[in-house]
């Protein structure tokens, strides 16, 4: 289990052993997403550590209203876009060699699911041609905060695709979603009205238990490996339907310029 805060990783470690773990454990990782060079690290100290890797899940995200999302980190690069997309792309493409060599021998069923949002619907068109893109805060549009959360979420349905086309293309059999896991009560604390917003929440969202089903299944169902063709590369709303995303993020060009312009700020920055 890979987090930042080890008081937290802990209280939840134990949890899940009193729950019962079958014959596993779990161990926990230290990744900050928001730093590259760190988060390479601890995908290498996975490496070091591990013989294989059977399903990644990229999970964590900067949220709307956390304190700092419209910062710069040290590269100049948005806290949010650094923390929920270059540094999954970071831990995967380092781990990329694991999960490959996972495949081997056969019988194997190895997945990578990005968790992402729905919330690109409602972007307007964006690119990702350089940093200036990467760091666009539509102080235009009527809800910024909204529009950079979702304009961070977004490269997780296009590098899922491309991602998939690029394993393909070298017969490597991994598997990759990309899932959106509903509106789940996980906020109400960064609301205005933290108890009544939880109260309200209820109403209407999913709980944070049903919020993980369709990453489960995406991570776990056997259905996914039965019906590979029809999951892979594919994007899932709950609970576990195949869907399309917006226009722009089943564009194979926007998905290239990305993952092209991404490469080039991992080698300026070193990483
Ligand atoms: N909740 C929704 O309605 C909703 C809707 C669509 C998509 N999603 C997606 O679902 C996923 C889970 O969200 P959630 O609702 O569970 O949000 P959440 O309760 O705010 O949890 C986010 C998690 O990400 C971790 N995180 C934040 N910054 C990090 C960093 N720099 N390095 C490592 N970990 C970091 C947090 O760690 P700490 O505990 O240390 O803060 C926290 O555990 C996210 O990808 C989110 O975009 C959620």
């Amino acid at each position: 289990m890979a987090s930042r805060n080890e008081s937290k990783a802990m209280g939840a470690l134990t949890q899940l052993e009193s729950e019962g773990l079958g014959t596993g454990s779990a161990i926990w990782l230290k990744l900050d997403l928001l730093d590259p060079r760190a988060v390479k690290k601890a995908a290498e100290e996975f490496i070091g550590r591990e013989e294989r890797l059977d399903i990644l899940v990229n999970n964590a995200a900067m949220m709307m209203g956390v304190q700092g999302s419209f910062e710069k980190t040290e590269d100049g690069i948005s806290a949010m876009f650094s923390t929920n997309y270059i540094g999954p792309f970071v831990f995967t493409r380092t781990l990329l060699p694991l999960l490959t060599k996972t495949c081997q021998g056969g019988g194997s069923d190895v997945r990578i699911v990005n968790v992402t949002s729905a919330s690109h619907m409602a972007l307007p068109t964006v690119r990702f041609r350089d940093l200036n893109d990467f760091n666009r805060d539509f102080k235009e549009r009527i809800y910024p905060s909204f529009d950079r959360y979702a304009h961070s979420k977004l490269p997780g349905l296009l590098i899922s695709r491309e991602l998939q086309n690029r394993l393909d293309a070298d017969n490597v059999p991994i598997i990759v979603v990309a899932v959106h896991p509903g509106t789940v009560n996980t906020f109400a604390h960064r609301m205005p009205f933290p108890k009544l917003s939880e109260w309200l929440l209820r109403t209407f969202a999913s709980s944070p238990d049903e919020g993980s089903w369709t990453s489960l299944f995406a991570a776990a169902s056997p259905i996914v490996l039965a019906e590979s063709g029809e999951y892979k590369g594919s994007y899932l709303m709950p609970v576990g339907k195949i869907s399309k995303g917006s226009k722009q993020a089943q564009s194979p060009e926007l998905a290239k310029e990305l993952w092209a312009s991404t490469e080039i700020f991992l080698q300026d920055i070193k990483v």
